[in-house]
């Protein structure tokens, strides 16, 4: 049986549709049982429901209860029953009540190479600094912000005219090869951590 993803997102879902395409080859390994956004309307449930796969919307109204938001994402994911649960371009925080039932089965992918530039603004904080690489990283959630023990990473050269959306670009393209390629191992042949130290089998 292939591994079930549950995978939620919150934009444009390139990284989703990268998931999607993989997984119609039963040599993959995975499947994506149903996808999460944040939001209503985004691009990237468009591509789910195009694909014929199931969706739910959870937005965090103004003024909500995070913690009673974390609790319903927590119901809606394990309603799909997942072996992992895939943050791709996901821009909220799962927090405690999340974790507690999906931690360490649960990845995101982050547009920097780690420990560097965390946050909302990996791109435009590389290009920022003046880095000649940057990347993205693949990790295990942990409660910190993009702080988690490491799976895979993938370098891009900065070029001299970038502006944060080109490189941007370049970097979601490397960042959905190895995201597909470390889904895919993972899913055939599991991972384990040993305190910051991720093996794939
Ligand atoms: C990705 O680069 C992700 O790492 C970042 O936002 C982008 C999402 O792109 N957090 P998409 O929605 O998968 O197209």
């Amino acid at each position: 049986m292939p591994a079930r993803l549950v995978v939620l997102v919150s934009g444009t879902g390139t990284n989703l549709q990268a998931l999607l395409d993989a997984s119609t080859d039963p040599a993959y390994g995975a499947t994506v049982v149903a996808v999460g956004a944040d939001r209503v309307g985004t691009p990237a449930v468009r591509r789910a429901r195009e694909a014929g796969v199931p969706v739910f919307e959870l937005p965090l109204a103004q003024g909500a209860d995070r913690a009673e938001w974390d609790a319903e994402l927590a119901d809606r994911v394990s309603s799909f029953d997942p072996d992992l649960v895939v943050l791709a371009g996901f821009m909220k925080l799962t927090g405690p009540a999340f974790l507690a039932r999906f931690g360490g089965r649960t990845i995101n992918t982050h547009p920097a190479l780690s420990p560097s530039f965390p946050g909302m603004h990996g791109p435009q904080d590389a290009l920022a600094y003046g880095v000649k690489v940057t990347g993205a990283t693949l990790f295990v959630v942990d409660e910190g912000v993009d702080t988690g023990p490491i799976l895979a990473q993938t370098p891009v050269r900065v070029l001299d005219d970038d502006t944060s959306e080109s490189l941007h670009e370049r970097i979601k393209a490397a960042e959905q090869e190895m995201l597909v390629a470390t889904v895919g191992r993972i899913a055939r042949h599991g991972f384990t951590v040993n305190g910051r130290r991720v093996t794939i089998a």
